[in-house]
């Protein structure tokens, strides 16, 4: 099968076309037929090794044990083509959507995933496009929110919301009845307010915690929020949610003070069955979609990653394989 490895860490140029035997699935595995995939921000970092450094030699050792191979790729959507033994859920011809989780491998002709991971049938009104925008946008977004224990009428801001993430957390809230503001840079504001965005602030041009205003929950996808200022920002009994948590942050987060009923909270997020299931009902009843800016083929996967890094990639950037 045609896969893209990425067998070094740094620029684009690590990143090789190569012919690697088809996989075969265990007993307990499917064998998907991968017909999209997407380069995220977390792919370019893991290519880049760009995380913090307490974390860097875990990643090595995690991606050497888990995905010897080298393929990068968080999410997939395809079609499944072989059924281990012992497989009851899935049948030949599902269609089907799936995270890869750190074992990664979904820039890919095929992949393999135990049955029991977070699997979902694709959404009636997705494409294969769409649907391999859902478990990283989708299964983040939706855990951020749920942590951030987001009511009808609540007021939230997403800061870092243009991206994978923020697209469905903004979508999301608003199904629950939030009002959102998305933070983001100029270019993606129009897009946000065409998802729902109640309100949209340029954080180049304004800090929104200078504003004086407050709200019940802010959740922090890009990790730019420091805690001193963002805890002023919430009004009593308010949430701030770090999705892509320092540890000098988690650590604060945890010793933050609890006046007013206050809180910080680091989150990884976890990725569960019940909240595929849960974002397929939101699709299929038009709640939420996908925000897709360019779709590339799998052989220009540099392309794609060189898209990624200079930030602008306004929701999803799709790999057709
Ligand atoms: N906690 C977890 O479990 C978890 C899970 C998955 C991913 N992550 C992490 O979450 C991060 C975001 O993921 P993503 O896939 O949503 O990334 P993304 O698609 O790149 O979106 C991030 C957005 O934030 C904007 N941004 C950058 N700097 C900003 C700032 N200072 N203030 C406000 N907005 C800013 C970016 O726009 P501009 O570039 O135009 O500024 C972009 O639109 C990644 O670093 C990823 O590793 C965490």
């Amino acid at each position: 099968m045609k896969a893209i490895v990425c067998l070094k860490h740094g620029s684009v140029d690590v990143l090789e076309l190569a012919e690697l035997p088809k996989p075969t699935p265990k007993d307990n595995q499917v064998l998907i037929k991968i017909h999209a995939s997407t380069v995220t921000m977390g792919d370019s970092e893991m290519r880049r090794l760009l995380i913090p450094a307490p974390f860097k030699t875990f990643l090595r050792v995690s991606l050497a044990l888990k995905n010897p191979k080298k393929i990068l790729g968080q999410e997939l959507a395809g079609e499944i083509e072989a059924v281990g033994k012992s497989v009851t859920k899935f049948k030949v011809g599902d269609k089907v959507f799936a995270p890869t989780d750190i074992a990664l491998g979904a820039h890919a002709e095929y992949k393999c995933l135990p049955e029991k991971k977070p699997i979902g049938r694709i959404p009636a009104n997705m494409n294969y496009h769409e649907a391999a925008t859902i478990p990283t946008g989708g299964l983040n977004g939706l855990d951020f929110v749920k942590k951030a224990e987001i009511k009808s009428g609540d007021k939230l801001l997403i800061n870092g919301a243009g991206g994978s993430i923020g697209t469905y957390a903004t979508q999301i809230a608003k199904s629950m009845g939030a009002e959102v503001t998305c933070v983001d840079s100029i270019e993606k504001l129009e897009m946000l307010t065409s998802i729902g965005a109640d309100y949209v602030i340029d954080y180049n041009a304004e800090d929104f915690r200078n504003s004086g205003e407050t709200y019940d929950a802010i959740i922090d996808i890009v990790g730019s929020c420091k805690i001193a200022d963002t805890m002023q920002s919430l009004s009593n009994g308010g949430r701030f949610i770090m999705g892509n948590p320092r540890i000098p942050e988690t650590v604060k987060g945890l010793f933050v003070s609890k006046r007013n009923g206050k809180k910080a909270i680091a989150v990884l997020a976890d990725y569960r069955q019940e909240d595929v299931d849960y974002l397929i009902e939101l699709i299929e009843a038009g709640k939420i979609k996908a925000v897709i800016d360019k779709v590339y083929p799998l052989e220009r996967m540099r392309e794609a990653h060189q898209y990624v890094d200079s930030g602008k990639k306004k929701g999803n950037l799709v790999i057709s394989i």
